[in-house]
């Protein structure tokens, strides 16, 4: 193994693979190392995202959308099949082939940037005369580098009193990987993991209950987003409790049984059986095994690594990324980190805005925003103007038949900055990169209703959102 390299980044992930690769383009002599494990026991590059998080989740989110469509919207079409059936077995190989395919994307992208990989466990050994040395098992390995990225990641937070088997309890992970649709599918925590891969299994087949702990539905939401995405999920079949307090989970051969409390009769316990029951209630950050003690890395009180504006560490030469540090746990902050932190390691000015990262839901309405939400506004007192507009007034949305949701955009009162865009309906996880690019560049809301949009395409409901925000619409 090659000595004293400029970077050693640990954790392929998102953030770890793409700080490797744009500190490999600025001329860097750079390693990556990551544990990750494919079935095989060979290497498995991507992290969470690639092996059981974004990809996974997106392939099952594609397929299983087919299958509720040709069973209920392609008639409407006039096109007309035998009943659509399942085959689930094959659904998961594609669901693998997808994720093998991202694997080896980056295997060869590390190779074409001259990124050596190795694959392994890091830990703190020391530092001496600028240069920190990591152990990597197995093997005992000693690595050498000035600066050290580390992007471990995270791991799902368990419930207490119900440790994930994977069996009948099942993280991220396992719930990617159900090999029968379970008849009764319970699911802790509505947030995001919750409502994606209870929308899969709920396509599928199956029955599929989320208790949820806060008694308002999608809290990190807009207030009225939130409401739409309530009433589109109910009416697609998803049983969704809030309020609740679990009391007990208890896993047998026949399934799990849970008992709860809801907050509107505290005293009353009430109980489910389910076939599976997925635990999806947030992610702690992932410093296991790093060492971090031994060299005095700062972690606060949740895990996380500390670091300052530019993702430096208390340690010199040390920087953090991704799901490890503050800030969204999402895949695209990730990434936006590593190419920063490389950029300062490399002498260049690299910056991330974490005001303007974009927040993707992907069901079916897809729910998107970026930036500020109404309550957060009228919380800091800052007068601003909303305009909304519905895509069932939008001509694309009624020819592909998927009229539900509406944009709706936040401007400050005085300067018509835009604050806040707010998206549910087709595509919108597309149509909120409009926003993102907006607000970068700090637009108004007049920029954007000055845009030629294409007709007829979706994306006119974002313009007409921003014309809404000054009383002129032009199609409603
Ligand atoms: P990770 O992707 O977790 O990678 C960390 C890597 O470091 C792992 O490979 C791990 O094995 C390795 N590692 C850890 N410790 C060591 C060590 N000591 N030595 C060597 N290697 C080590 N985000 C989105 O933006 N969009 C989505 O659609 C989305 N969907 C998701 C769906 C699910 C089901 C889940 C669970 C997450 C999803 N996320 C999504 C979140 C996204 O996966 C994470 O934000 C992202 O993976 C974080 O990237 P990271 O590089 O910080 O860490
Ligand atoms: P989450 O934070 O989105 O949702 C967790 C939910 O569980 C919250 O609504 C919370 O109130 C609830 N909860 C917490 N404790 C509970 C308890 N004891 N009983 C009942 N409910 C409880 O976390 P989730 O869904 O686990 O996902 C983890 C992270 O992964 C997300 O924060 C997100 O950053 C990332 N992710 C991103 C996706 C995307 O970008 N589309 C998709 C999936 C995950």
């Amino acid at each position: 193994m090659s000595q004293d390299l400029d970077l050693a980044v640990v954790g392929a992930g998102p953030g770890g693979y793409i700080a490797a690769i744009r500190a490999a383009q600025l001329g860097l002599r750079v390693v990556c190392i990551d544990a990750w494990n494919s079935a095989d026991g060979g290497a498995a590059l991507g992290g969470t995202c690639t092996n059981v998080g974004c990809i996974p989740s997106k392939a099952l989110l594609q397929s299983s959308e087919h299958y509720a469509y040709a069973l209920r919207g392609l008639a409407e079409h006039g096109v007309l099949c035998a009943k659509p059936t399942v085959d689930l077995e094959r659904m998961q190989a594609r669901k693998a082939t997808v994720v093998r395919q991202n694997n080896e994307g980056i295997q060869y992208l590390f190779k074409k940037n001259k990124v050596e990989f190795v694959h392994g466990r890091a830990a703190f050994r020391a530092r001496a005369d600028a240069v920190w040395e990591l152990v990597v098992e197995p093997g005992a390995s000693v690595l050498r580098a000035r600066n050290i990225v580390l992007a471990t990641g995270s791991n799902p937070r368990p419930l207490a009193g119900a440790a994930f088997d994977e069996s009948r309890i099942l993280s991220n992970a396992g719930a990617l990987a159900i090999e029968r649709i379970p008849k009764r599918l319970g699911v802790i925590g509505a947030g995001v993991i919750g409502l994606e891969l209870g929308s899969v299994w709920r396509r599928l087949g199956a029955e599929v209950t989320l208790l949820e702990a806060l008694p308002t539905f999608l809290a990190v939401a807009d207030e009225q987003i939130a409401k739409e995405a309530f009433k589109s999920f109910t009416k697609q079949g998803l049983e969704i409790r809030l309020g609740v307090q679990i009391d007990e989970v208890r896993a047998g051969d026949g399934g799990v049984l849970v008992r709860y409390r809801e907050a509107a009769a505290p005293d009353e316990q009430k109980a489910l059986e389910f076939e599976r029951l997925i635990v999806s209630i947030g992610r702690l950050p992932n410093t296991d095994g790093l060492e971090a003690q031994r060299v005095g890395l700062a972690l606060d009180e949740r895990g996380s690594i500390i670091v300052d504006d530019h993702c430096a560490t208390n340690l010199p030469g040390v920087w953090a990324i991704g799901d490890v540090v503050r800030g969204p746990m999402l895949a695209h902050k990730a990434e936006e980190e590593g190419v920063a932190v490389a950029e300062r390691i490399a002498g260049l000015a690299g910056h991330v805005d974490l005001a303007t990262i974009p927040y993707v839901v992907y069901t079916d309405p897809e729910i998107a925003w970026v930036g500020q939400t109404e309550a957060q506004l009228r919380a800091s007192g800052r007068a601003y103007r909303s305009g909304s507009f519905p895509f069932a007034a939008n001509g694309r949305a009624r020819a592909a038949g998927h009229t539900s949701g509406f944009v709706k955009m936040l401007a400050d009162a005085a300067s018509d900055e835009i604050l806040g865009v707010h998206m549910i309906g087709p595509g919108v996880s597309e149509l909120i990169s409009e926003a993102v690019v907006a607000m970068s560049f700090r637009a108004s809301s007049e920029d954007l209703a000055r845009i030629c949009h294409a007709h007829p395409t979706l994306s006119e409901v974002v313009r007409e959102a921003a014309l809404a925000v000054d009383r002129r619409s032009l199609n409603v």
